[in-house]
């Protein structure tokens, strides 16, 4: 199976496999600020490969649709193929990261309703915020297709909140992609991990996600083992090798 990656991003490579089914190998590089910022983060991969496997499992089991089909240790997940909604689904529980510079909100502030924000994919113009209206006038996604983002973003926003806060992490923010099936039903996709979601110790405040890379807060992967480690204890989890 393993030739060269059809796809190679900042974050995973991906390679054809059998069935129409595709192999997408995390990697051990950080990147933030579209790019600008890189390490090569010995460890990462792996932890972030069975991290974001444990919850599209715990998202499975809670009746939300995913792309995963197996982890395949130590850093790969078998997915389905999907035809990829080009927005990042970006969900706040808390004011945070850029959100601060367009609100009238302090860092830490609970945002109630959450806030649902959606930026198009698109590196050359910085992965741009675009509003409902113009998704729909630039043909990105249809009101229906919306309207099953907006639900499925928030469910999985009630399972994650009450997931997190089951080991003493604040779910404060979080990013989501999306795709279709052959069916044409919306399908979670990309990863989850403590690169695409904020998560604060619950008693000490303490940033253990991407924060800690971006503004040199301390070390990333004890951040990441700490989410790992407590995750574990709710997450049934077999090292299957
Ligand atoms: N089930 C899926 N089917 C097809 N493509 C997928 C699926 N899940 C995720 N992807 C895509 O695979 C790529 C994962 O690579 P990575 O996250 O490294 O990309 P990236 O550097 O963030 O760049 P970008 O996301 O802008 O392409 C992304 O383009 C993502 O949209
Ligand atoms: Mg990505």
């Amino acid at each position: 199976m393993e030739k060269s990656p059809f796809y190679e991003g900042k974050a995973k490579r991906l390679f054809r496999a059998a069935n129409n089914l595709i192999l997408q190998e995390f990697k051990n590089s950080a990147t933030a600020f579209n790019g600008q910022k890189k390490a090569e983060i010995e460890g990462k991969a792996e932890v972030n490969a069975t991290m974001s496997a444990m919850i599209f499992q715990y998202l499975e089991d809670a009746e939300i649709k995913t792309h995963l089909v197996d982890f395949i240790p130590p850093r790969s997940h078998l997915i389905q193929q999907l035809k990829m909604i080009p927005l990042e689904v970006v969900v706040r529980n808390y004011a945070a990261g850029s959100y601060l510079k367009r609100a009238i909100s302090k860092e830490g502030e609970k945002i109630r309703p959450p806030a649902l924000e959606f930026f198009y994919k698109d590196d050359s113009l910085g992965d741009p915020m675009m509003d409902e209206a113009e998704i729909l006038a630039k043909q990105i996604a249809d009101a229906s297709d919306m309207a099953e983002l907006k639900k499925q973003a928030l469910k999985i926003n009630d399972v994650l909140t009450q997931m997190f806060s089951q080991v003493g992490l604040q779910l404060v923010d979080f990013k989501l992609e999306f795709g279709k099936n052959s069916e044409g039903q919306i399908v979670l996709a990309d990863e989850i991990s403590p690169d695409t979601c904020r998560l604060w110790n619950q008693e000490s405040g303490e940033k253990l996600d991407k924060d800690r890379f971006r503004f040199d807060l301390g070390n990333l992967m004890d951040g990441y083992q700490e989410i790992f480690s407590r995750l574990k204890t709710i997450i049934q989890w077999k090292e299957r090798r």
